[in-house]
């Protein structure tokens, strides 16, 4: 039986399908599959996850299994932008926590929630391979701050409400 598919994201299945149509003939596609429903919808809603196990002809458990095993995958919606902080051990000590309190406090969410805007949602992550410069933040995938302090968190957030980074 078919899964139903919301009205509101048919252009985006209608790309999903186009990618599966492309590289269903090669092996172990799920992966790659996957990879590229994440980069259609942002994340992998488990309607999602579902319309991809029957399109692939393949259990709904197997699908769940790699989702949830690579933390890569995202079982929950994220913000426009995405800010991660660094809470490994370099930056715990030089008040890793305290910019995190500041982000959370200034946006009006709790850790993985996406504001009602949808512009944010902050993450906490394990060492980023930057601890010289800790405590250390990175919005989106390639805007990093260093030395961050909790005095610098207002203005993060204003450079992205005005649309990107303020340099
Ligand atoms: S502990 Fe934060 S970058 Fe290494």
């Amino acid at each position: 039986m078919c899964v139903a598919v919301c009205e509101t994201h048919k252009e985006l299945y209608k790309e999903l399908d186009q990618f599966i149509e492309k590289v269903k003939d090669k092996p172990g596609i799920l992966i790659a599959v996957l990879h590229k429903a994440q980069e259609i919808f942002g994340w992998l809603p488990q309607e999602v996850q579902e319309y991809i196990a029957e399109k692939l002809g393949v259990p709904v458990s197997e699908v769940y299994g790699v989702v949830t095993f690579y933390n890569f995958f995202a079982t929950k919606p994220k913000g426009k932008n995405q800010i991660k902080i660094c809470l490994g051990t370099a930056c715990y000590v030089k008040g890793a926590d305290r910019v995190m309190e500041h982000f959370l406090e200034e946006l009006g969410v709790q850790a993985e929630e996406v504001t009602p805007d949808g512009l944010f949602s902050v993450h906490p992550v394990r060492c980023l391979g930057a601890c010289s410069m800790a405590p250390v933040v990175l919005v989106g995938e390639k805007d990093f701050y260093g030395k961050v302090t909790p005095d610098m968190v207002s203005k993060i957030i204003a450079a992205y409400r005005r649309g990107g980074r303020n340099e």
